[in-house]
């Protein structure tokens, strides 16, 4: 069953686990212009046993949603980052309690705008999520203290060829989560900006090795076994 709901502050989509004892919970954060729809279809293919939250943006830049405002690309307003990234970890942790998801397992999906989002998520209020796949992610800000991350996986997913996010941002967020303690796997696509097949069969194992608990590996790969 799907909800859509406007409640707890974001426009968003709540799908409940198939299987009901799954406690695995991925917040899907879509790119710049996307909505709470985008990216329903690659975090059931992520992890089929997971809940999924997937809320849209607050930001409109000329009607396009996004979590935060930019100055110009690749040029972010810090303040309003700041401010977005605590109203979207309050709605996370909202959105635990309405749901009755466990709130120590959630793994953040973000792609482009969603990726950095959660970057700054992990940066801000790193208990709010256990780990994140981010494809497509620059360093979004520079936090006062390093928080802790210690043993947190993170899946950077980058493309060589990415216009957006140049090889030595993803270098530099690579390292600022390392020095942070997060367990960081780098992926390097043939690809520019755009989400392709690789970097979602690229998750789906990074997700089932390191990421879920070994109750949703099991359904996962019973799940998978129906599929094919
Ligand atoms: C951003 O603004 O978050 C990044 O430049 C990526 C984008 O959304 O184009």
């Amino acid at each position: 069953m799907t909800t859509p709901s406007e409640s707890l502050g974001f426009i968003h989509r709540f799908i409940p686990a198939p299987e009901p004892d799954s406690s695995l919970t991925l917040v899907l954060l879509h790119g710049t212009g996307g909505d709470e729809t985008d990216l329903l279809g690659v975090g059931r293919q992520l992890a089929p046993a997971a809940a999924l939250l997937s809320p849209r943006g607050r930001v409109s830049e000329n009607g396009m949603a996004r979590f935060f405002r930019r100055l110009a690309e690749g040029v972010f307003d810090l303040e309003d980052l700041r401010i977005r990234t605590h109203e979207l970890a309050d709605f996370v942790e909202a959105a635990a309690q309405r749901y009755r998801f466990a709130s120590d397992r959630v793994v953040a999906v973000g792609f482009s705008n969603g990726a950095n989002i959660a970057a700054s998520m992990l940066l801000l209020r790193p208990q709010v999520l256990a780990g994140a796949s981010l494809f497509r992610a620059m360093v979004p800000l520079l936090p006062e203290t390093v928080p802790s991350l210690r043993g947190k996986p993170v899946l950077l997913a980058a493309g060589r060829l990415d216009p957006i996010v140049r090889p030595e941002q993803t270098e530099r967020l690579r390292r600022l989560l390392a020095q942070a303690g997060a367990k960081v796997t780098l992926h390097w696509e043939e690809a520019g900006h755009e989400l392709t097949n690789g970097d979602i069969a690229t998750a789906r194992v990074w997700l089932r090795e390191s990421a879920t608990a070994p109750g949703d590996r099991s359904r996962d790969q019973q799940a998978k076994a129906r599929e094919t």
